[in-house]
Order: structure tokens, then C-alpha cells, then sequence
């Protein structure tokens, strides 16, 4: 760190303090926690090391390097597989007291259900486990973050059979029989609602599957198939839920949720029409996953659209449903968008044709007027009112379950002219990140019970599709050394936490 810090001087930059942004300067409970989060996948690297298996993300990236802005891929990533010990010193330096990451299930279960565990697999998070809680950072652990075994894409396609209930559920009693005498919290699936829209729906990730005119694949059914796919998610994560309460949540004490992408969806204008077509949208898109596993059936929007493509949950996994419930609703936040019907006014045919969004149009402006700051990334506008809003909507929606926000983050697209220096000087993201906590703060007062807030990400790491052109760490990685050099968020982060918890 002090060395970084040096560094950190070289580059001509100040340590910014938080001070000032917030009046009221104690105004989180001590055991709120503050966090980074990242993914297996995006941090670990160690490829095919220690008996690991290939996973989806490896095939397709190394299948089709051309999708990836820069050709990268999760081979190396930021090698925290073999630098976690340095990763923890830099979480100690901010202060954080949880840190969320994920389990690579090719790594613990190579071959699925019907094959060995692998030893290696678990030694690695059981010391990282170890080593977190050593230093007071509780571990935050997501059970599956978009990455999973590549047989199980080739054995059965994956998310589209309901075998995959049985395999995400074997793998949850492994990772609670193996971890959960010391990791409290857990969150089953990361982002159900984006992996379908991305993977089923427009085809781009993998498993790369759609139909036109929603995307360019050469398998697959968007009119059907997302839905498919988010049943059998929906189920998986209700398998997991289950095996966890029957079995280990009281002996082990922790809690158990599930995480979902969030977008504030705004009507463009005041008519009716725009005001549903909104409604729509939040149900075609976080309400898709929380209804079910928190009411045990789809929002009313999707039924009334889509009819009987969408799978039926029998009366017995109804009320499985609604019984396991969550313990917390985990949600990544990072924009919000206007929202125009498409349903019964006026949009071109090309967006009607989006049965599979509820047509609903998303817009970045509203004539001259931009929902938030525009940012080089085009789905990400800064508009912290839109989490206010979105933490009350869910506050409303589902009473009594607490939220916490597992992603919200700020990413910065590297250009041929951008410049280490300008990477570190990263006031946009102090901006963003602080507007967002200030929103944060006013929905916790309207009464949203809100238990953490964890930045993505703690480094710079493997942005999906963006390759490492797209930067969201508070740490710089250099690509070449894999050196961590603190950005200027990160001291402002670090004053933050210092600043705002209340420390007893
Ligand atoms: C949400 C995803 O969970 C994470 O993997 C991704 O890197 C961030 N969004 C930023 O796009």
C-alpha cells in the first residue's frame, strides 16, 4: 500500500476525502456492510489449474475471441486465484468489512454431479474463506456468477433442462457442507434476469442462443426459450433455498438470497400507456425473478402477455415458493432508462416485435432531455434518483425482505488516448458513487431496509463481452504486471467508510 500510495503520488494525484458529501456524517449502523464484489470468472484466472474443468465462459471465449472487445479473455483474469493475500490487503486498506465472490462450479465440481469433487477446488476458498475472516472481512459468497461447467451445456443444455435443478442443487449442499460453518451469507444465482436476456433473448453471451429478428444465432427460440431457462433458474435456486433451510441454515445461522439486475425504469410521459408500459418493464425484467421466488408465481404482466409460453410452476412448487422465500433480496444497480409503451401506441414494428420485453422501448433521452448524465458506456446513465425510487418500489412490493445492494459501480472505457493517470484521476466515479450513496441514504430514511452496499468491484477485471477495455475497478490492474495501484476512489471510498459508519 505504500508503495502503491507512492505510486499514487507520482501520478500527481490527491487523496480526495468524502467529507462535506453526506451532512449527516454517521449515518449507517455499524454492522452495515460495506463491500466490493467480483465473480469468479472476471477475478480468479488459473485457467485449467489444479483440476478445474473448461467452463462456458472459457469455450466461448476462446471459441469466438472476436466477440470480446479486445480479444481478452478469463484465462489469466486478475489472478486473484494465486494474489488473493494481496487482494485482502488492499480490502483491509479500504476499510471494507465483506467482501462478495464467487465459486467457480467447474473448479469444485468438474464434471457435474456425476463426477469427483476436487479437493483443490475447495482448499482454495476454504483459505480464502479463512484468510477474509482472519482480517474481519466477512465472505459474501455468490453460488453461481454466469460461469458454469461446459459438460453441462454439452450433456444437456445446460439451463434449458430441468436436470440442472439437481446439479445447482448438489452444488449448493457442497459449498454449505464445505463453507457454511463460516460464511453467514449467501446468494444463490447472480442476475438470473440478465443472463436470459443476454443469453436466450438476443443470443450474445453464451450459451448464444436466439431466434430472428431478436439477434444472429443460429439456434434457439426467443420466444420461448429465455422463459425455459429462468423456470428451471427459478426452481434451481428454490432446490438450493431448500437443501439450505432443511438442512444447514440452524446449525449454521447465516441467511440466503438471490440476485437480480435492476434497472429504475421511468415513463417517458404521464399517459397511462407510458405509466403500464414501465410497470411492464420492471416486471419483465427484476419482478421475472423475485415474484416467483418470493410469491411463488410470475407478475400478473408477463402472464397477460405471454400466455402459455410461459412454463407453469405446479401447486406443489408454488407453495414451495412461497414458503422458502429469501432471507434478503440482492440487487445490482447501475441505470436507469425512460420507458415508452410499445404495446398500444407508437413504436416501429421492429420494437413491437419484442413480445419477450413486454413491449416496453428503452430510451436514454426524452426529446433534448437525458435520463441522467450520459457515460461512454451506452447502458450506463448516472441517475442515483433512480435507485431511490427503484429501493422504494421493492420496498413496497415486497415488504419486510431486506435488500442488499450487491453491485453498484461505475466503468470507465479505455480509449486509444486514455492514459494510466487519467484511469487513476477517476472523479466520475467518486461522482457517481457518491450520488448513488447519497440516494442510498434518502431511500434508507423513507424507510427501505437496506443492510449493505457493495461497490463492483474492488479491481479492475474481465468486463464480459468489454474484455479489460471496460474498467471498474477502484484499483488499476495493469494488464501487463498485474500490479494493483489504488485509484483515487478508492481513498474516497475508504474515507467514506471511515466517515459514515457508526462505529460502537
Ligand atoms: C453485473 C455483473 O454481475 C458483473 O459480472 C458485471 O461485471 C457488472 N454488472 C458490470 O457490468
Amino acid at each position: 500500500i505504500l508503495l502503491q500510495s507512492l505510486l499514487f503520488r507520482v501520478y500527481g494525484l490527491h487523496q480526495s476525502s468524502s467529507e462535506n458529501i453526506l451532512e449527516d456524517s454517521s449515518s449507517f449502523p455499524s454492522d452495515f456492510l460495506f463491500g466490493t464484489a467480483s465473480s469468479a470468472y472476471q477475478y480468479e484466472g488459473a485457467f485449467l489449474t489444479d483440476g478445474k474443468s473448461l467452463n462456458n465462459w472459457d469455450v466461448f471465449t476462446h471459441k469466438h475471441p472476436g466477440k470480446i472487445l479486445d480479444e481478452g479473455n478469463g484465462d489469466i483474469a486478475v489472478d486473484q486465484y494465486h494474489r488473493f493475500m494481496e487482494d485482502i490487503q488492499l480490502m483491509t486498506f479500504l476499510g471494507v468489512n465483506s467482501y462478495r465472490f464467487s465459486i467457480s462450479w467447474a473448479r469444485i465440481l468438474p464434471r457435474g454431479r456425476f463426477g469427483r469433487i476436487n479437493s483443490s477446488g475447495i482448499k482454495y476458498y476454504n483459505i480464502l474463506i479463512d484468510a477474509l475472516i482472519s482480517r474481519g472481512i466477512k465472505p459474501f459468497v455468490t453460488l453461481n456468477h454466469l460461469d458454469y461447467p461446459q459438460v453441462l451445456e454439452n450433456r444437456f443444455q445446460s439451463w434449458l433442462s430441468p436436470e440442472m435443478q439437481k446439479e445447482f442443487g448438489y452444488l449448493a449442499d457442497i459449498c454449505f457442507k464445505h463453507f457454511g460453518d463460516r460464511v453467514k451469507l449467501w446468494t444463490t444465482i447472480n442476475e438470473p434476469n440478465q443472463q436470459l436476456i443476454l443469453g436466450y433473448l438476443y443470443g450474445i453471451i453464451p450459451p448464444s442462443r436466439c431466434s430472428s429478428p431478436y439477434g444472429n444465432c443460429s439456434h434457439g427460440n426467443s420466444e420461448t426459450e429465455p422463459f425455459i431457462a429462468a423456470h428451471n433458474m427459478i426452481l434451481a435456486h428454490a432446490a438450493a433455498v431448500s437443501i439450505y433451510r432443511t438442512k444447514y441454515q440452524k446449525k449454521q445461522n447465516g441467511s440466503i438470497g438471490i440476485v437480480v439486475q435492476t434497472s429504475w425504469f421511468e415513463p417517458i410521459s404521464d399517459s397511462n400507456a407510458d405509466k403500464e408500459a414501465a410497470e411492464r418493464a420492471q416486471s419483465f425484467y427484476s419482478n421475472w425473478i423475485l415474484d416467483p421466488v418470493i410469491y411463488g408465481k410470475y407478475p400478473k404482466e408477463m402472464v397477460n402477455i405471454l400466455g402459455p409460453t410461459i412454463p407453469q410452476f405446479s401447486s406443489n412448487e408454488m407453495k414451495n415458493l412461497k414458503n422458502l422465500r429469501v432471507d434478503f433480496i440482492g440487487i445490482n444497480h447501475y441505470t436507469s432508462y425512460f420507458i415508452q409503451d410499445c404495446l398500444i401506441s407508437t413504436c416501429n414494428t421492429e420494437h413491437r416485435a419484442l413480445k419477450a420485453e413486454g413491449f416496453a422501448l428503452k430510451l436514454n433521452k426524452k426529446g433534448n432531455v437525458s435520463i441522467g448524465e450520459l457515460t461512454d458506456v451506452d447502458w450506463q446513465h448516472i441517475h442515483p434518483e433512480g435507485l431511490h425510487k427503484m429501493l422504494n418500489y421493492l420496498n413496497d412490493r415486497y415488504p419486510n425482505i431486506p435488500i442488499v445492494i450487491t453491485e453498484n459501480g461505475f466503468g470507465d472505457l479505455q480509449k486509444p488516448e486514455t492514459t494510466v493517470k487519467d484511469l487513476l484521476h477517476d472523479t466520475k466515479r467518486i461522482q457517481y458513487m457518491s450520488g448513488y450513496l447519497e440516494a442510498l441514504r434518502a431511500a434508507m430514511r423513507d424507510g427501505a431496509n437496506v443492510k449493505g452496499y457493495f461497490v463492483w468491484s474492488l479491481l479492475d477485471n474481465f468486463e464480459w463481452l468489454c474484455g479489460y477495455k471496460l474498467r471498474f475497478g477502484l484499483f488499476h490492474v495493469d494488464l501487463k504486471t498485474l500490479t494493483r495501484t489504488p485509484k483515487q476512489s478508492a481513498y474516497w471510498y475508504k474515507n467514506f467508510i471511515e466517515d459514515h459508519v457508526i462505529r460502537r
